[in-house]
Order: C-alpha cells, then sequence, then structure tokens
C-alpha cells in the first residue's frame, strides 16, 4: 500500500521536525515539510498531499521570529485558488474559538491548538478521512436519489411512469414509430426528447414539428423540402424537416392536426422511408424514426373519418399512454420539490425552501386539469410571490383551493368564484350538492334530501328555486 502524504507547513524548527517523526511513527503515513508559506504553497502545488498541517503564524524567515502577516488563512485562501484539495488542518499556540471558526469557514477541515500530541495528530488525520469519505457518499447517494426518480430530466416515482420508464429503454433504439399520447402538459414531448436522446440516434439531430401550428399549404414543403420555383414564393429550393431529421428522430406533435392530404403523404413516407420535395421529381431516401404525439383520441377521429385509418394503424404500433398527474399523485411532492430546485436558481437571491403543510394539502388535492404544465407555472408563480420561505396557500392560485364541487355536466368542473360574496355562492354550492344528491341516488329525492341532510320539502322548495327538474 503506497503511504499518504501529509505536508507539514511551520515556521518553527523543533515543530516541524517533531510533527514530521509523528507522522513517520504513523505506519500509513510519510512526512513532507516546509517552512514557510511560499515553499509550503509550492510543495502543494507539485505534489498529491492528502493532509496538510498549516500552522497559523508563519513567518517569512521559517524560524519562528518575525513578522506576523502571513498566516494560514492567507494559504487557505492561495491553495483553493490554486484548486489544491488536500484536506487542510490548521494549527496554533493560541486557541481560540473564532480562530476555529474562522479557518473552517475559510476551507480548513480542523483546528488543532498547540501543543499536539501523537494521539491528537493521529485522530485528527483520521477524522479528517473520515469526514471526507461520509462527504463522498453523501454526493453520491443524493446522485443515485436523483438518479433513480428521474430519466433524462422526467421527473417521476409513480409506478405508470416506471413502467414508461421501462418502455422507453426497452423500444428507444427501434426504428419503429411511436404514439405518444396523454392530456395537455403530462409530458409528451419530453419523453419523446427521451426516447431520442437515449437512443442510438442521439447524434443525430431531434426535430420537432408541430402539426396543428403550420398553415396546410406551407406544411407540406415544411416537412418534405420544396425545389426552387415549385411555387410562387419558392424561389429558392430548401430542405424539409424529414432531411434534417436525417439519421435522427423527427417529432410529429399533434399529429391529429395533421391534415387529410398530408395523412396520405406521410403514410408513403412510412412505408416507403423517402420523400419527395414539393415540385420535384425525384424521390430522397430517409432514415428517419417518426415519434408523434397527441392530446386527441385518434381512434375516434378515425370514426368521425378525420384521421386515416390505415395511418393510424401504421402509428399506432407502439403507444405510450401517459396519465394525467391526478391519477399519480405520488409523483407531484417530487415534482414540487423539482420545479421549486429549477425556479430557485432563476429567481435568486429569494430562496424558498418547501412548501407549508396546508398549502401542500391543496397541491396534493387539486385536479390538475393542465397537469405538470400547469404544477410548473404554479409552483414558479408561487416562488416569484411569496415572502416567506416556504410557500403558504395565499401564493397559490385562487381556483386551486377554492371550494372544488363538480359541476352537473361532465362531474369534473371545479367551481370557480367569480366574486367572494358568500350569500352568492352559497347559492351557487347548494345547486351544485342538490345535482350531485340527485344524480348520486337516480333522481330518488327521499334519498337525495337524507344526503343533503334536509327536509324533503325543503328539498322541494330548493329545486323550485333553482329551477332545476321536480
Ligand atoms: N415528469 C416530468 N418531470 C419534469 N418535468 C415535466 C414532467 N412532465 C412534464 N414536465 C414539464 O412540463 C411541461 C410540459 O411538458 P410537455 O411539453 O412535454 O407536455 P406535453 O404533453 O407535450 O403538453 P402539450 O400537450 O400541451 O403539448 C414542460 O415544461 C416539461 O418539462
Ligand atoms: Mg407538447
Amino acid at each position: 500500500m503506497t503511504k499518504k502524504r501529509v505536508l507539514i507547513i511551520d515556521d518553527e524548527f523543533e515543530i516541524r521536525s517533531l510533527l514530521g517523526k509523528y507522522i513517520e511513527k504513523m505506519k500509513d503515513y510519510e512526512p513532507c515539510i516546509a517552512k514557510d508559506l511560499r515553499e509550503g504553497l509550492e510543495l502543494a502545488r507539485n505534489n498529491d498531499f492528502e493532509h496538510i498541517l498549516c500552522d497559523y503564524y508563519l513567518s517569512p524567515n521559517g524560524n519562528g521570529a518575525g513578522r506576523d502577516d502571513q498566516t494560514a488563512i492567507e494559504f487557505l485562501r492561495r491553495a483553493r485558488a490554486a484548486g489544491i484539495t488536500s484536506n487542510i488542518i490548521v494549527m496554533s499556540g493560541k486557541a481560540e474559538v473564532d480562530m476555529a471558526v474562522h479557518v473552517t469557514k475559510m476551507g480548513a477541515v480542523d483546528y488543532l491548538a498547540k501543543p499536539i500530541t501523537f494521539a491528537q495528530l493521529e485522530f485528527a488525520l483520521k477524522r479528517a478521512e473520515e469526514r471526507e469519505k461520509l462527504f463522498k457518499e453523501n454526493v453520491q447517494l443524493k446522485q443515485q436519489v436523483e438518479e433513480k426518480y428521474s430519466f433524462s430530466n422526467i421527473v417521476a416515482r409513480s409506478p405508470q411512469m416506471e413502467r414508461i420508464f421501462s418502455v422507453i429503454e426497452k423500444v428507444k433504439d427501434y426504428k419503429t414509430t411511436v404514439l405518444v399520447t396523454g392530456e395537455s402538459g403530462t409530458g409528451k414531448e419530453l419523453v419523446s426528447r427521451a426516447l431520442h436522446f437515449n437512443s442510438i440516434r442521439k447524434h443525430a439531430p431531434f426535430v420537432a414539428v408541430n402539426c396543428g401550428g403550420i398553415p396546410e399549404n406551407l406544411l407540406e414543403s415544411e416537412l418534405f423540402g420544396h425545389i426552387k420555383g415549385a411555387f410562387t414564393d419558392a424561389v429558392r429550393s430548401k430542405r424539409g424537416l424529414f432531411e434534417e431529421a436525417q439519421g435522427g428522430t423527427l417529432f410529429l406533435d399533434e399529429i391529429g392536426e395533421l391534415p387529410m392530404t398530408l395523412q396520405v403523404k406521410l403514410l408513403r413516407v412510412l412505408q416507403e422511408h423517402e420523400i419527395r420535395p414539393v415540385g420535384d421529381t425525384r424521390t430522397i431516401k430517409v432514415d428517419v424514426r417518426i415519434v408523434a404525439a397527441t392530446a386527441r383520441n385518434l381512434g375516434e377521429l378515425v370514426r368521425k373519418g378525420r384521421f386515416r385509418e390505415d395511418l393510424y394503424y401504421r402509428i399506432n404500433v407502439l403507444t405510450i399512454v401517459i396519465p394525467p398527474l391526478r391519477e399519480r399523485r405520488e409523483d407531484i411532492r417530487l415534482l414540487i420539490n423539482h420545479f421549486i430546485d429549477k425556479y430557485n436558481e432563476v429567481i435568486k437571491p429569494k430562496k424558498v425552501t418547501g412548501v407549508s403543510p396546508e398549502a401542500m394539502q391543496v397541491l396534493m388535492n387539486y385536479r390538475w386539469p393542465g397537469n405538470v404544465r400547469e404544477l410548473e407555472n404554479v409552483i414558479e408563480r408561487a416562488l416569484v410571490l411569496t415572502e416567506h420561505e416556504t410557500i403558504q396557500i395565499e401564493d397559490l392560485p385562487l381556483n386551486l383551493y377554492a371550494m372544488e364541487v363538480p359541476s352537473e355536466g361532465d362531474g369534473k368542473g371545479e367551481f370557480i368564484p367569480e366574486a367572494l360574496s358568500i350569500k352568492k355562492n352559497a347559492k351557487k354550492i347548494e345547486k351544485r350538492l342538490i345535482t350531485i344528491a340527485l344524480a348520486k341516488t337516480n333522481g330518488n329525492k327521499t334519498q337525495a334530501a337524507q344526503l343533503l341532510e334536509i327536509s324533503l320539502p325543503a328539498l322541494l322548495y330548493k329545486m323550485k328555486e333553482y329551477g332545476l327538474n321536480t
């Protein structure tokens, strides 16, 4: 085993040689000696020391006399500036608490008061190593935790999302078209990017195009390119996105919006692996993996005749369905912390450490119709607004904690008060509660009245008042 090297910097001859002897006696260590700051720095720069023992007051001539202006503080500063990572332990003849605090703040790992015994020194070295080990383990552990719950920026721990991680892992390298579906803001683009950036195609481009965001007449030349003179504005020829994505991935966002005419053309590309630029007679071979995303129900679009069935089957080979956030609530807390970290960086020097228990309850119970994107916006807004170290209820948008009552229609809508008048809102809530009770009891008014804890005549009266069918 190679010995760990220890540098001793002390201006007094007796002390540096005594410490050197101590180190020699310890079987795992080997001493190296310097008499002043300049010599110490020089040695520290050019050698790899496990520890550096540095005297606090260092006279420049190395004999323990003269000026006291060169101190271990100066050594710490210069050592850090030079990128020296050894454990630095400062020693001093004066046992001062202030000094100990000061040197540790400056980056020393420990402080020893002279006279120093053999046992004290040995103990200090071991303790410094133990600390370093713990620190490294801590960093590692933190990384592991982050890795465990995140896959290429996708933060999640729910079993549903873990399944998605393993699907990504399985299918990433194939050329098979992948369809990613999920409500708005669930992370469809994020998952699509993860598919690309973890695949063998990662060094080739990931090109995203929003099929609903470009006028139909432009989309074709956008996708396939055009030759000069193909149409009035085509003053020069232009490469399409398929060619831009050559060797990589083309992400077709909102595929459900793709116009019928282009659906035929896309189907051809998927079958023949070649494209024809607008106005061109040649075809160009393309090697592009297609990942398509949609928040809409493609099957339903097919039934309505708005999406080609043949293209649908071609695209729907491998589908990744991202569940809405409200169906994987165990991800909410993790995402909140993730976004707090993210936006703390942005809105410095403010520092938010977390969420108050009441606000957390609101965030956990909310329906999140806008999913992760909505959660991200809520956290960003709260971080900007809050005047506390933790996010409070009042830092959240009103609609998150205003009483949530399903509306008559779809049973999904929230109750969002327009004004804060209790009188007006009480009536609204009453009407909704009665509607729900009637729905639950299939219109049985006696049972509904029991659920509502009012009398049957009172219910009938209120139904009439609110114009509900009696
Ligand atoms: N699991 C997640 N971890 C971290 N960030 C996420 C996660 N899911 C979504 N996000 C973030 O939420 C935002 C919305 O995600 P993304 O754009 O991928 O959603 P989308 O499903 O494509 O939404 P839309 O249908 O509205 O286009 C992005 O800022 C994304 O980084
Ligand atoms: Mg998207």
